[in-house]
């Protein structure tokens, strides 16, 4: 192994800049040329491939999104599209890959590896959305759920001033992870995740006595996945049992995926690129490292994308419990 590419796909996620750092000085340092590849697997195609110097990563550690920009390729998705990236990394002379993304980035990578065997991949979690397996916190989140923390704050200002209720819609995809930590954070009157029914009578129920008890401004988070549909269908729904209901509905939207990366986030992605790298001159491939209770983890792809980590139930019940 004498070059290694590292790519970004999928969503952009905070701390990934950092990430791309400390691979490529991990790897520099052990006598490696190293490549970035633009726009990831669709950059991978086109052959949008530059060499990396120490220098190019520098001051970037404290930057949101990725300097080596983002993609969703559909091309990546076909024989030929798999193909063609195959072809141009042949031409740099790069069998090895360090990929940084979420479930879509792994899912690209598995069946790249299952066709061409003679590569090795590892990934790296990055994602606001904290639903991958084998990894206590990917890449993004805590950035994201502290954006959105400072964000809801701002809006429980209003919401009391003007004693209403406000729906708050928070990314995560089909996963509950960024609402319930927001929503524990913010003091929230009720959440709502993909990973638990959600039951309008009961909130309405919930909402009624807040105004029976004198409370009447209340924040709902709903996270975007929800089986009842998102922060405007919800309050919709909400409105036709009570009419009286005085709301507003805010949505997030990407604020959740920019900004400065948080001084947790930036520790955890320079020690997984750091240690994905390790991982590649270890001769590993077709896994993810990860970090659990502060040990790093190396997960098989496939794992690391089948299953979530299960939603704590216990966190769940504490923002109804507290509110
Ligand atoms: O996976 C990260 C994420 O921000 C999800 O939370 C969200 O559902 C999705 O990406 C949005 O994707 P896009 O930026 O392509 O609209």
């Amino acid at each position: 192994m004498k070059k290694i590419g590292v790519f970004t796909s999928g969503g952009d996620a905070p701390g990934m800049n950092a990430c791309i750092r400390a691979v490529v000085r991990t790897a520099l340092k052990a006598g490696l040329e190293v490549y970035g590849i633009r726009r990831g697997y669709a950059g991978m195609i086109e052959g949008d491939i530059i060499p990396l110097d120490k220098y190019s990563v520098s001051n970037i550690l404290q930057l949101g999104g990725t300097i080596l920009r983002s993609a969703r390729s559909r091309e990546f998705r076909t024989e030929e599209g798999r193909a063609r990236a195959r072809a141009k990394l042949a031409e740099y002379g790069i069998s090895h890959l360090v990929a940084i993304g979420g479930d879509g980035t792994f899912a690209g990578a598995r069946v790249f590896l299952k066709e061409y065997p003679e590569l090795s991949i590892v990934g790296v979690p990055g994602t606001i959305d904290n639903d991958l397996f084998g990894t206590d916190f990917t890449i993004g989140y805590d950035t994201a759920i502290n954006t959105a923390m400072r964000a809801i704050d701002n809006i429980k200002d209003t919401a009391n001033s003007h004693d209403r209720v406000f729906f708050v819609e928070v990314m995560g995809r089909d996963a509950g992870f960024i609402a319930l930590r927001t929503a524990i954070a913010t003091g929230a009157e009720a959440v709502l995740v993909p990973e638990a029914r959600t039951d309008i009578a009961e909130l309405v129920e919930t909402l009624r006595w807040n105004y029976r008890h004198k409370k009447t401004s209340s924040i709902v988070i709903v996270a975007e996945g929800d089986d009842e549909g998102g922060a405007f269908d919800i309050a919709k729904k909400v409105k036709q049992q009570m009419p009286d209901c005085e709301y507003r509905v805010t949505i997030l939207g990407h604020i959740q995926r920019g900004g400065s990366p948080t001084c947790q986030e930036r520790v955890l992605a320079t020690q997984l690129g750091m240690e994905a790298v390790n991982a590649l001159l270890d001769g590993s491939s077709g896994i993810m490292v990860g970090q659990v209770c502060q040990k790093i983890t190396y997960t098989p792809l496939e794992k690391a994308i089948k299953h979530h980590h299960p939603m704590d139930k216990t966190m769940l019940k504490m923002v109804s419990l507290l509110a």
